[in-house]
């Protein structure tokens, strides 16, 4: 999987990303990570790509054409690498970063883990000239209703949940399954040694090793969390009569 992050800040981008579960993922092949600076592609002599946006209104807006030369010049790149290897040439999916997104998710993440490419656009100032977003955008993304500074923290926050998705980055593959929103209920609590801390037990049925209690009591311990922190999930959970009544209580 390759990310190309289009942005104003290169190194914010690479810095938060290079470390932990991700850097690793990168130094083993399993991800790739390129930051395109939006600025080496400015027009002018002041190396500016903003300016005042027609209309009046506060701000400064990143200018269509710096944004355009990028994104060709990424394209150009793709399309050479999959011609290179063989394989069909399309066009990637390219992600603008804005409040007026649609709201990411898992089912979104799992979407994207699909892709072999992802763009992903960060706008900052007071946004981007639209029309270069009608040209190159495929995808509107939101990460929740908010208003940041820019779109680079949206964007390291879907390529770090993306990552964990593709195969082998989380070296077992199966707790990316098994978590919270899987089944659209949240995870149960886990506990670790000492088995006593502060007073506090570890639940008994834990240490039974009866797989089949230690189950059912994390699947009920998932509903009561979901019922009492996010009943709209819920609503999409499939849930047996019994459960239902659990989660009412
Ligand atoms: N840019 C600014 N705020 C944002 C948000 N909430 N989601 C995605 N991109 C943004």
């Amino acid at each position: 999987m390759q990310f190309y992050i289009m942005t104003l800040f290169p190194d914010m981008v690479m810095e938060g990303l290079n470390t932990s579960i991700i850097g690793r993922a990168v130094n083993n092949g399993l991800l790739g990570i390129e930051a395109w600076n939006i600025r080496d592609f400015a027009f002018n002599k002041h190396n500016s790509v903003d300016d005042y946006p027609y209309g009046g209104g506060a701000g400064m807006l990143m200018q269509a054409e710096p944004v355009y030369q990028c994104y060709r010049a990424l394209e150009e790149q793709i399309i050479q690498k999959k011609k290179k290897s063989g394989g069909a040439v399309k066009k990637p999916r390219v992600i603008y970063l804005s409040p007026q997104g649609r709201t990411f998710n898992q089912e979104m993440a799992e979407e994207f883990a699909k892709e072999d490419d992802l763009v992903f656009l960060c706008g900052h100032y007071e946004g981007i000239d639209e029309r270069v977003l009608e040209e190159i955008v495929t995808d509107y993304v939101s990460i929740g209703d908010y208003v940041l500074t820019g779109g680079e923290l949206p964007a390291m926050i879907m390529v770090d949940c993306i990552s964990r998705l593709v195969p082998g980055v989380l070296h077992n593959d199966v707790s990316a399954e098994f978590e919270s929103f899987q089944d659209h209920l949240l995870e149960y609590p886990q506990y670790s040694r000492p088995e006593i801390w502060h007073e506090k037990q570890v639940p008994s049925v834990l240490l039974s090793g009866h797989h089949a209690n230690i189950e059912k009591w994390r699947r009920e311990q998932s509903i009561i969390r979901t019922a009492k922190n996010r009943p709209d999930l819920l609503e999409k959970a499939e849930l047996s009569e019994k459960e239902q009544e659990l989660a009412r209580k």
